[in-house]
């Protein structure tokens, strides 16, 4: 394998930013890419090491982006070309890697080639770029009994040119979203010379959509519907983790290592969204030859109870090492309830409810949500591996639980009527000043999403230098793991503890620290000589260690 360096990407700490609610410069409500430059030193400061933008390529934005009509051009809602360039040019100077997103599981039904295969007849080669098929029963019904992630059928009926009833064409996701045939060798060139179109701009990556879903099983099979549908079935699913997945990664491996320049640790990185299970599974995507990174959402979805983290870290750092991979921390992302939320709700063993909530349902302990969250990202940012910190996150924001109906944007409501509400609570933009209008998201007065009014507080300025603050908590965590290597350190469990604490000391090249967060109700006393480096919540000298509360001493 080609690599170069320090492998930088081993222990990066990555920041998601969602384009349409970062920064929006032109006061059009949406946020876009100049705003994003303009918002870079915010980064710099904070001390991570790269960005991941989610896409900002030309889409009719059916599913904010991911949807995708050009894969080589930017949406004039979020600037064009140069202002990409601009942005990855001031990354640079300010220290700080581009990874962008690849979304190569399907299209928009406005890229060229879908409206290609719509005008062209059954069996065409336009066609044979995505999955048409024949219906059953004289082709009324769909081809198979597959659904949607996005809730009803994951397959359209299409009218043929002559105006006919025709084909179907399989979406996973919405019907905007039409899924590519990745048997064929016309699609895997085609993304292949996508890749090299943004590597050529100097990307240092890509996120890699729907990872695990881009080969299907042969015959594309009826699914046994008594399978549970959620991610826990992904081994036995014909449309998600087919063996096939792997060989596409190991080509699109070689191809970014031929951009990797020997010993200037310049690797170009590939990270998968694959919701596989079991991790033994997940790190199949992660072998040497394969790509880099793969998030971690076994993590990202096991409750904060002493017991469950305890298992999955073990089992997390287990299953990366066999490959010889460093494991992907993430709490938060676009598609899920924010952590700060999550963790405001009673904590019961199992995966944790990641779908969106509105005003009807039960309303998280916001208090305890934000003393649960600074303590578990106090853990996460102590492992080893790379860690993904979702935007606004650093400011402590909580999920907008208490959108209208009619605001809502995610195609998940409409298609599920409102049964689930959606992913637009984790996106609504983020607050950069108190007190002014759209917390100056952007110069208009308006955001595309409403803010809920605590965003005020909690915004940028408000908390920076504010010693205690959220921010203030995230640069210095992010500061002592930088200095102390953290990331490539060795995890040892740690006796003589009580059970709800999580114990562990970290050991890494540049010094070490012992990690204790207190998951009980019961307070800890501390070491009376502990020096303490970093805390999840205020503290005195001396004090202990309260309920959900995280120490890093000095080892
Ligand atoms: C991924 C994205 C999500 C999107 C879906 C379809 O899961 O993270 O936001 O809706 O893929 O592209």
């Amino acid at each position: 394998m080609a690599s170069s360096g320090e492998q930088w990407w081993r222990d990066a700490v990555i920041y998601q930013i969602y384009p349409r609610s970062w920064a929006d410069s032109n006061g059009d409500g949406i946020g876009d890419l100049p705003g994003i430059t303009a918002r870079l030193p915010h980064l710099a400061e904070l001390g991570v090491d790269a960005l991941w933008l989610s896409p900002f390529y030309t889409s009719p934005q059916h599913d904010a982006g991911y949807d995708v009509a050009d894969y080589r051009a930017v949406d004039p809602i979020f600037g064009d070309l140069t202002a990409f360039d601009e942005l990855t040019t001031r990354a640079h100077t300010l220290g700080l890697r581009v990874i962008v997103d690849v979304v190569p599981n399907h299209s928009s039904n406005e890229h060229p080639w879908f409206r290609a295969a719509l005008a062209s007849a059954p069996g065409s080669p336009e066609r044979a770029r995505y999955l048409f098929r024949d219906g059953r029963d004289n082709g009324e019904l769909p081809p198979n009994n597959w659904r949607s992630q996005f809730g009803g059928p994951a397959w359209t009926r299409v009218t043929e040119p002559d105006g006919t009833p025709g084909q179907w064409y399989l979406h996973l996701f919405d019907t905007t979203q039409p899924d590519f045939d990745w048997t064929n060798q016309e699609v895997r060139d085609e993304f292949e010379d996508v890749l090299r179109f943004w590597l050529d701009r100097e990307v240092d990556g890509f996120r890699i959509d729907v990872a695990h879903g881009l080969v299907k099983a042969p015959g594309l099979p009826h699914v046994d519907l008594d399978l549970d549908p959620s991610v826990a079935a992904t081994a036995l699913s014909p449309m998600w983790d087919q063996p096939g997945v792997h060989e596409i990664y190991r080509s699109w491996r070689t191809l970014v290592d031929e951009y990797a320049v020997d010993g200037d640790d310049a690797d170009r990185i590939l990270c998968a969204e694959a919701w596989v299970l079991p991790s033994d599974a997940l790190a199949q995507y992660v072998r040497e030859d394969e790509l880099h990174q793969s998030f971690n959402f076994e993590y990202l979805m096991t409750p904060w109870l002493a017991a469950d983290q305890r298992a999955t870290v073990t089992r997390s750092l287990a299953q990366a090492e066999t490959v010889g991979a460093p494991q992907t921390w993430v709490l938060s992302n676009h598609d899920v309830v924010r952590h700060a939320t999550r963790l405001g709700y009673p904590q019961v063993s199992g995966p944790q409810r990641i779908e969106g909530i509105s005003a009807d349902d039960p309303q998280p302990d916001a208090m305890l949500g934000l003393r649960r969250a600074r303590a578990a990202t106090a853990v996460m940012l102590a492992l080893p591996g790379s860690a993904y910190l979702f935007q606004g996150e650093e400011l402590g924001l909580p999920e907008a639980t208490q959108l209208p109906d009619d605001v809502r944007q995610d195609p998940t409501f409409a298609r599920t009527d409102g049964t689930s509400k959606g992913r637009d609570g984790c996106r609504v933009p983020v607050p950069w000043e108190g007190g002014v209008p759209s917390y100056g998201f952007g110069p208009g007065d308006s955001a595309w999403l409403p803010q809920p009014v605590e965003y005020g507080v909690l915004a940028a300025d408000r908390q920076r230098g504010v010693v205690g603050s959220t921010l203030d908590l995230y640069s210095t965590l992010l500061s002592v793991r930088r200095r102390l290597r953290l990331g490539r350190g060795t995890v040892t469990w740690l006796d003589g503890y009580p059970d709800d604490v999580l114990a562990f000391s970290v050991t890494a090249t540049n010094g070490s620290v012992t990690v204790l967060a207190n998951l009980g109700d019961v307070p800890v006393p501390l070491p009376a000589d502990a020096v303490v480096l970093a805390s999840s919540q205020p503290r005195e000298t001396g004090a202990v260690l309260g309920s959900d509360e995280t120490v890093w001493l000095r080892a």
